[in-house]
């Protein structure tokens, strides 16, 4: 079928909005109408060049939508359901699926962004156009493994359930899943957009004493007040670091994130740690960069330096738990998506997040 999408062709290039043909579902796979989709800060480092994907590609990864067609054997998903799309269709068969860590698939991870038998299901100008997270949501239609789709039992706002794909499951994950947050501890979060808010929002879940927020923009800080944060550093003026530590007693918190994506946020979120401070990295920084931290100090006071993927959540169990606590109240994602785009405003939705305008922008379909 033709579908409208947003095609990356070259990095540096603004997305071509433009036909592209989609082929149907194959063995495994599901067809889905999108009804909204993210604009997250990972998609920005594929079209700056920061991060590496094979191109053409549609990019787009936080999603949700509406299973429209189902391929041959599927049974995870039903014509009619209502789906959160995972960016880590799990294969269920590697280790790290068996060990319980669906989020970091070998079999995904080794296929990138085609499909699980390596092909894609997208081309144009005879070119087959890769699948950024076998998710490619910023098109009107995206084919999927069945893996990839966690249906909804209850219909919830399109925009909402989108951000469930990434950031919240990405942040609120982390703060739950990878830090497993102790009630009464104290929070440093760097970083303060879609993701860095759904960490102050799982500190907050979680019972955390003091949530310190951290950030360069005073409008972002303040919007964080609304999340759970108890408290703001600007990082633009001051040493982030020192800020905390004073906020802190002079110990540092003992959890901290780096939610921006860069070496020297890696570093500073490692040094505001306290004594047997849990350091969690959850941003991705552009290919290459290093964080030196002090060796020493790492031992003499036994802290711990730890990555976060997809939150540590394993997509078809985790998501649905972040649609409760959405639904019960406990999880304010209504404050969090502030603006709305059509697909044709693609370009715009990205320079309003490179201006750093606060709260998530997501795509809407109808
Ligand atoms: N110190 C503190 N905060 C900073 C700094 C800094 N030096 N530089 C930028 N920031 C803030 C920005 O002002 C912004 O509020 O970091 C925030 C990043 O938010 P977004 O751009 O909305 O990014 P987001 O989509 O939340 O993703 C954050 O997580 O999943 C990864 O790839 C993603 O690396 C990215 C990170
Ligand atoms: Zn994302």
């Amino acid at each position: 079928m033709k579908v409208k999408a947003a095609v990356m062709w070259e990095v540096g290039q603004p997305l071509d909005i433009r036909e592209v043909d989609l082929d149907e579902p194959k063995a495994g796979e599901v067809l889905v109408k999108v009804g909204s989709a993210g604009i997250c800060r990972s998609d920005r480092h594929f079209m700056h060049g920061d991060a590496p994907i094979a191109i053409p590609v549609v990019l787009g990864h936080e999603g949700a939508g509406t299973v429209v067609q189902t391929g041959p054997g599927v049974t995870l998903a039903s014509e009619g359901d209502q789906v959160i799309l995972s960016f880590v269709p799990a294969c269920g068969r590697c280790r790290s699926c068996l060990e319980g860590h669906s989020n970091l698939c070998d079999l995904h991870a080794a296929t990138g962004a085609n499909m699980l038998d390596g092909t894609t299901r997208l081309h144009a100008d005879g070119k087959d156009v890769h699948h950024m997270g076998k998710v490619a949501c910023f098109a009107e239609y995206a084919v999927v493994p069945e893996t990839g789709v966690v249906p909804l039992a209850d219909s919830i706002p399109m925009d909402k359930a989108a951000m469930i794909g990434c950031s919240v499951t990405t942040g609120v994950g982390a703060a739950i899943y990878s830090a497993e947050i102790k009630p009464g501890s104290t929070v440093a979060v760097i970083g303060c957009g879609g993701v860095g808010l759904s960490v102050i929002m799982g500190a907050a879940l979680a019972n955390a004493g003091q949530i310190i927020a951290v950030d360069i923009r005073e409008a972002q800080l303040e919007f964080a007040m609304r999340f759970g944060a108890t408290h703001t550093v600007n990082a633009a003026d001051q040493d982030p670091v020192r800020q905390v530590k004073d906020l802190t007693g002079g110990r540092g918190a003992d959890y901290t994130f780096e939610v921006f994506g860069s070496g020297d946020t890696t570093k500073a979120a490692y040094d505001m740690a306290a004594k047997r401070g849990i350091v969690t990295v959850v941003g991705i920084a552009p290919w290459g960069q290093e964080a030196s931290i002090n060796a020493v100090d790492l031992v003499r006071n036994e802290k711990t330096l730890r990555g976060s993927y997809y939150g540590s959540a394993r997509s078809r169990t985790d998501m649905p738990v972040m649609v409760d606590l959405y639904q019960s109240g406990k999880l304010n994602l209504d404050d969090l998506v502030v603006r709305h785009y059509t697909l044709d405003q693609i370009n715009e939705a990205y320079a309003d997040l490179d201006r750093g305008e606060i709260g998530r922008g997501a795509i809407m379909f109808d």
